[in-house]
């Protein structure tokens, strides 16, 4: 074999093994870094690790982004120049663009006021208004994808105010398919209660939750990602 032709022949290993990659993109849309959502988070992305290391989870915390939600700019729909990928540049782009190429997709965000944070809110503005067609109303997405939808509250499953990810769960599911959900519900707040005015909660009744389910929620959160992984 020639020198030319071995080079050829690692080049094309590489991009093959580069081809072989899944990638998996989480979005933290929440501010505190190790609290309840963050923690799913990070089970979630060592479930898909631990499926091989074919699987690249990448993760990014929206609080760290100094972004805008949509500007209304219109560039995604110009005639002969509509895009399904946002055209509007700043610190959010890269994202938005990895996500268009990636194989799986994992929001998580705490639920505030019935609603997911405003950051994670903004963020899906400028994930979504590009796959909307005005012209019929459909929407696409540059790739269809699994997707694992988490929301933290303080609600118990028989009495939240969640409304998850509200009018974008159905851009989502037109765009990607039917979302996956890990639902942390009644989680601990804070550490301890009485250092609040949190007299609505008790600290004991939060900590027998707490015992009863996190480890199970944690446990879900992990083999989510190793079926995205495994998908
Ligand atoms: C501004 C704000 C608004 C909230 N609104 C709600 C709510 O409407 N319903 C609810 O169940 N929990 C609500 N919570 C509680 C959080 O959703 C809950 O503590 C969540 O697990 C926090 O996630 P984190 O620990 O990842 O920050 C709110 C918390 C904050 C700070």
């Amino acid at each position: 074999m020639h020198a030319y032709q071995i080079v050829a022949y690692i080049l094309n290993d590489s991009e093959q093994k580069q081809s072989d990659m899944k990638k998996i993109v989480i979005v933290d849309g929440g501010p505190r870094r190790d609290m309840n959502t963050a923690q799913l988070l990070q089970r979630f992305a060592e479930g898909a690790k631990s499926v091989g290391e074919d699987v690249e989870v990448k993760s990014v915390r929206l609080y760290d982004i100094d972004y805008k939600g949509c500007m209304s700019c219109m560039a995604c729909k110009l005639k002969g120049k509509a895009s399904n990928i946002c055209r509007f540049r700043d610190a959010l782009s890269p994202l938005l663009d990895e996500i268009a190429e990636a194989d799986g997709l994992v929001l998580g965000s705490p639920i505030y006021f019935g609603e997911v944070t405003g950051k994670m809110r903004a963020f899906l503005e400028r994930l979504a208004f590009p796959w909307l067609s005005y012209n019929d109303y459909s929407l696409t997405a540059p790739k269809r994808m699994p997707v694992v939808l988490v929301e933290t509250m303080n609600g118990t499953p028989e009495r939240n105010n969640s409304n998850h990810f509200g009018t974008m769960e159905w851009c989502l599911t037109t765009a990607l398919g039917e979302p996956e959900r890990i639902i942390g519900y009644n989680t601990c707040q804070v550490a301890k209660y009485d250092n609040y005015e949190l007299g609505s909660f008790s600290e004991e009744a939060k900590h027998v939750w707490r015992d009863a389910h996190w480890e199970e929620d944690l446990q879900r959160a992990y083999d989510a990602g190793r079926k995205m992984a495994e998908q």
